[in-house]
């Protein structure tokens, strides 16, 4: 039997990205759907659930995906609302790469270390990235806080991440390189995860800070979020530091993606967001 993965993405143009790492992530078919919404998705979910008899029914899953977080998230919802009994397939939130790549990064700064009180400063952690992050460093004890360059929206983002995942995460308003660098000077970890192609950090702002432990950056297109680093660094020593660029821990983010997508058809019932993803990761990292 075919296993079939419907990708259900809040854009207009599904992600080529997504469709592509689930064929490497064993689908037969991906099925792609654009601008698909809680109030459209009724008819293509019972599509899904109806179709196939119990023990096939973990052949057909469910990829939720876009650009926007808080859609995926009520898209995500609108899924699993209209799943009953065992009327439901397997199912995954990975909006912009926002699960699989927070996981990731954090499976590597949290590899073989506690980060249990540590200080952790997200640049530019407004996006559906940094917001993942956030919640992730917060669970592995991490006290977090989140920069942005507007207080309203870099605070609304904190309190999202507060109601998702239970944990406290601090607002710091930074609009230009002088606020971010104030921004860092206590931070045990520093974590850019802005917008591809924008500095947030320059070399000199945080190659002498003293407490510094583990710097990170997620973006993939130069030049680097964090001067400094190197996009392959995976846990190189750079100013008494450990540095990971965003290739150097993209690896396991790819390796993630296809291997959650793989579980998609071992069951029926699966349910993979934040959380489950990253526990994933840590069996994976290293
Ligand atoms: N390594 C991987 O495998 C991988 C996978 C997926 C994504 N990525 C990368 O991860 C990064 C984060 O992704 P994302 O989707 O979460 O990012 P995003 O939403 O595009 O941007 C994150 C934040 O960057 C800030 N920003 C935008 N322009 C700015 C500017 N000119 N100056 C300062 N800040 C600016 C914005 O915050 P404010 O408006 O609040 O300031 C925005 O919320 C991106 O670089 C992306 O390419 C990497």
């Amino acid at each position: 039997m075919k296993k079939l993965l419907y990708q259900f993405d809040t854009d207009a143009l599904p992600s080529v990205f997504d469709n592509v790492v689930a064929y490497d992530g064993g689908a037969d078919q991906v099925i792609p759907y654009g601008e698909v919404t809680p109030q459209n998705v009724g008819g293509l979910v019972e599509g899904a659930i109806f179709t196939r008899a119990p023990k096939d029914k973990r052949n057909t899953a469910i990829f939720v995906g876009g650009s926007n977080l808080l859609a995926g998230e009520m898209l995500y919802q609108a899924v699993q609302k209209k799943f009953f009994g065992n009327f439901r397939v397997s199912m995954m939130l990975d909006s912009n790469g926002a699960n699989t790549t927070a996981a990731a990064c954090v499976a590597w700064l949290s590899h073989g270390r506690s980060l249990q009180g540590m200080k952790a400063v997200i640049l530019a952690g407004t996006g559906p990235v940094g917001q993942r992050a956030a919640g992730m460093l917060s669970r592995e004890g991490a006290s977090v806080s989140i920069t942005g360059r507007q207080l309203d929206k870099t605070q609304a983002t904190c309190d999202a991440v507060e109601r998702r995942f239970g944990v406290k995460v601090h607002a710091i308003a930074a609009p230009d390189l002088d606020a971010r660098t104030a921004a860092v000077q206590e931070a045990q970890i520093i974590l850019a995860t802005g917008a591809s192609g924008v500095v947030l950090l320059e070399e000199s702002h945080w190659k002498h800070l003293p407490n510094l432990k583990l710097v990170a950056d997620a973006n993939a297109t130069p030049p680097m979020g964090i001067k400094g680093i190197d996009i392959m660094d995976k846990g190189a020593q750079r100013h008494g530091a450990l540095a990971f660029g965003a290739i150097g821990f993209g690896a396991l983010k790819l390796a993630l993606h296809r291997a959650c997508v793989a579980r998609l058809f071992v069951q029926n019932d699966l349910q993979l967001d934040a959380n489950e993803i990253y526990a994933i990761a840590k069996t994976m990292v290293g």
